[in-house]
Order: structure tokens, then sequence, then C-alpha cells
């Protein structure tokens, strides 16, 4: 199992291109199952999550290419012919968004047996709510064994679903699966997160007709079949957002390029109020900071988009523990969402979880030492406040971060960072 060793110090200078947004590029994937024909995504990060996916859409019958074009990493898929609509759990497993596949098979083959994801570290998500909106659209739905047999031999038809919370992944399951539906379908209280907006715009770009973007409530029309397209995932906010904690965190100037300002404005906002200078450029945002100045302790509570992301609370709690005073940081989208807190303190922060909040009281200086990451996020939180810990420190269970981080060490290390992959026994890479 790969590790990576910080040596703490180092300030930050140069630039870091950002990727294209894993969370968005596995959804554009689930969108390959509606169409026969060829669906082109440029700017496709290569991270383990791909891999898993583009797996499972192998099994499915459907080629995926990865190449090199003249935009950068793109993936070709082919789904010409559906040969299974069959999810096992091995593959599932690896990656709970997976399981947003049911909806798309269902969709162009009228059924689908696909594996229920079960939970994971930051919770237990569920996806009753994807359920509900399957069944809304006419599937019958049977569980068993761990898995989900879905039929719909007459097609889904549309349907008003009114979401009793918000959730990314019911909203763009049901998305997914309305846009072949018989009529109307209503989406209330729909996740409004860019990914999302940009799921919506490639369907819409493969022939779906789609209203209501960016908004809580989408209103899609079926039509009885799609197009190939050509698209470009959006920007990564999460990656984007955690280098510029890692900027704040070392201290210097990076300059985070190929990405939207307005995408981390949330995250940005609560940098400036605890002194950080951001500035917005035309493809990205300008992060710097004096090392011997100590940043303020701010309140950051996680909220759905455009609040700040969930996915971005590890990074900046990692910030909040050199600042100076409290920092009360409450999580309000997962349950356990902390993991990364006792992980922090082996590092020497003094943080006090109850529940869904937790108090970080920050201290003058971190200690390097031997950490665990938990999760993807919680994983470069550790990498964050390894920059500045004294000596070194080593994050085990990499594999976390590989899910979401594309050649993190290269980047951080081209703007000064020591930051080593040590390669573990038996890898094969
Ligand atoms: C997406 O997860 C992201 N994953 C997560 O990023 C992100 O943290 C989350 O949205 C919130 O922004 C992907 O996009 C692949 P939800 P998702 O459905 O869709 C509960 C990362 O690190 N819920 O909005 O699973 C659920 O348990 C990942 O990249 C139900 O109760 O999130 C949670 O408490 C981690 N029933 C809340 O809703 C359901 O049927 C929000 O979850 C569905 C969700």
């Amino acid at each position: 199992m790969d590790r990576i060793a910080i040596q703490g110090g180092a300030t930050l200078h140069g630039e870091i291109p950002v990727s294209g947004a894993k969370n968005s590029a596995i959804k554009l994937m689930a969108a390959s199952i509606l169409t026969n024909q060829p669906l082109r995504l440029t700017n496709m990060p290569r991270l383990a999550d791909t891999r898993f996916l583009g797996q499972l859409l192998r099994q499915f019958g459907i080629e995926v290419t990865e190449t090199d074009g003249p935009d950068g990493q793109e993936t070709l898929f082919d789904g010409r012919d559906i040969r299974s609509t069959f999810a096992p759990y091995e593959l599932v497993r690896q990656m709970r968004a997976s399981f947003n596949v049911l909806g798309p098979l269902l969709g162009r083959t009228g059924h689908a047996k696909v594996s229920l994801p079960g939970g994971c570290t930051i919770g237990a998500r569920p996806v009753d709510l994807h359920l509900m909106a399957l069944s809304a659209m006419g599937a019958s739905i049977e569980l068993e064994e761990g898995y989900v047999s879905a039929h719909a031999p007459k097609g889904l038809r549309g349907a008003e679903i009114e979401f009793p919370f918000v959730s990314v992944g019911a909203t763009e399951h049901a998305l997914l699966a309305a846009v072949l539906a018989r009529g109307t379908t209503v989406l209330k209280r729909a996740a409004r997160e860019p990914e999302i907006g940009d799921l919506a715009r490639c369907l819409i770009a493969m022939g779906a007709r789609i209203e209501g973007l960016d908004t809580d409530q989408l209103v899609i029309e079926g039509v009885t079949s799609l197009n190939g397209a050509d698209w470009s995932v959006i920007p990564d906010r999460i990656e984007m957002g955690s280098y510029a904690v890692a900027a704040a965190m070392a201290g210097g100037e990076v300059r985070l390029t190929k990405g939207r300002a307005d995408l981390i404005q949330a995250l940005t906002d609560k940098m400036v109020e605890a002194g950080v200078e951001v500035t917005p450029t035309d493809d990205g945002v300008i992060v710097k900071r004096d090392p011997k100045q100590r940043l303020k302790a701010v309140d950051v509570t996680t909220e759905i988009y455009p609040g700040f992301a969930t996915d971005l609370q590890a990074q900046f709690m990692a910030l909040m523990t050199t600042a100076e005073g409290e920092s009360v940081i409450n999580e309000t989208i997962f349950e356990n969402r902390f993991m990364h807190a006792p992980e922090l303190a082996r590092l020497g922060a003094d943080i006090s979880v109850h529940a869904g909040e937790a108090r970080v009281q920050g201290v003058e200086t971190l200690t390097g030492a031997p950490v665990m990451a938990t999760d993807l996020r919680a994983s470069v939180c550790l990498v964050i406040a390894g920059l500045v810990a004294e000596g070194q420190t080593v994050v085990d269970r990499v594999y976390h971060l590989d899910r979401g981080f594309e050649r993190l060490e290269e980047k951080l290390g081209a703007c000064g960072a020591q930051v080593t992959r040590l390669k573990g026994e038996g890898d094969e890479h």
C-alpha cells in the first residue's frame, strides 16, 4: 500500500492546473449508457474512481477508450450494444456512485440488477431517495440478497417527484432516468451542485430536453433516444479548493489555473475572513499568504451548494489547526465526517468533537507524525497539515487519496512542496 511523506516547512510558489471534476466525470460516464452513439468526454481526470466506473461500463458491453487527444486527456464511450445490465457487488462496493447506473440502464433497456452500495466511513448513506424516484417513474423494484432488481418493460414514465431533502446522488440518478422516460418529469428540491448542471448540459447536448438548470426544480421532457456528444468536464472545485487551502496553509503565492473562481466562492470567502489574500482570475484564483502572519480562526457550517462544501470541511479544519483562536466547524451533510480530527490531533492539533460539531483551538505549531487517511477528503487534509508540521508526516492508506486527486505529489511538488510517494511493497504502481 502506498504512503505519502511530507517534509513540513516549505512555502509554495507557482502554478497548479485544476483537473476535470471527479464528481462530474463519473456522472457523465453513466450518461454514456443512455445512447448507442459515441460520447466523447474531454478534460477527463484519470483517477481510481473513473477507472472503477470504466470497468463497470465495460462489463455492460460499452467500449471505453482512454486517449490523450489535442484537448488533453479524453475518454471515448461507445455503447452501441448493451450486453449485460448486471452490476456486481465487487464493482459497486468500490465506489458508491456506481449505483447510479441503475436508472440509465432501466431507461435504455427496461431492466437492471445492481448491487446496493452499502455504507461508508463518512456515514450510512442510504439510497432510499434514489429508489423512491425510480418507483415514482414506474419501475418495479425488488430488493434481494443485497441487490436491487428493477423492471420497467414498457419504459419509465415521467412523474412529479419532490425530494424530502436535497440529495446530489438522487437528483442525478432521477435526471439520468427521466431523460428517456415517457412524458414530463418534475424534480422538486433538486440539488444545484455544479456537477448536476454539468450533467444536465451534457444531456442537452445529447438531445435531452431539460429546463430549470442550476435551480432547485428541474423539468425534464422525455425523448425516445439520445445522440452522442463531445463534452468537456467542468473543473474540479474540490481539488481546486484543496490546493487553495494548501497554499494558504503553507504560505507563499500559488496561481490555480484551468479552474473557476465562482465554484469555490463559499470557501474563498472564509479564507479571506481568516486573513488569506485571494484574487480571482479569468481561469481560477491566486492565493497569497505571508507565512509569518498567523491566520484568524473563523467558523464554518457545511451546506448544500452554493454553501460551504462538505467535501472541503476536512481541508478547512486542517487550516484552522494553526489559526489564532477557536474555530467552530459544523457538519450538516454527513453524520460521521470528522474521522480526520483524531489524525490531526496526532500532529498536535487541539480538536474536540461533539456530534456534528468540531471545535478547533488553534495551536502555534504542528509536529510531523505517521497518520492514516480515513476517506478521500480526509487524506488530503492530512497532506495539507503535513505541509506545515515540523519534520516528517507520513500519510498511510493513500488509496483513498488516489480516488480523487490526480498527480497530487507532482502538482504540489511543482510549487516547492516536499511531498513524496513511498511505494508499497508488492504494489503494481
Ligand atoms: C455526493 O455524494 C458527492 N459524491 C459527495 O462527495 C459529496 O460529499 C455529497 O454529494 C454532498 O455534496 C459524488 O458526487 C459522487 P447526497 P452523494 O446524496 O450524492 C443522505 C467525495 O468526497 N441520503 O447529497 O452520495 C446521505 O446519507 C464525495 O467526492 C439519504 O438519506 O450525497 C447524506 O447524509 C464524498 N438517502 C445526505 O443525504 C438517499 O437516498 C446527502 O447525500 C440519498 C442520500
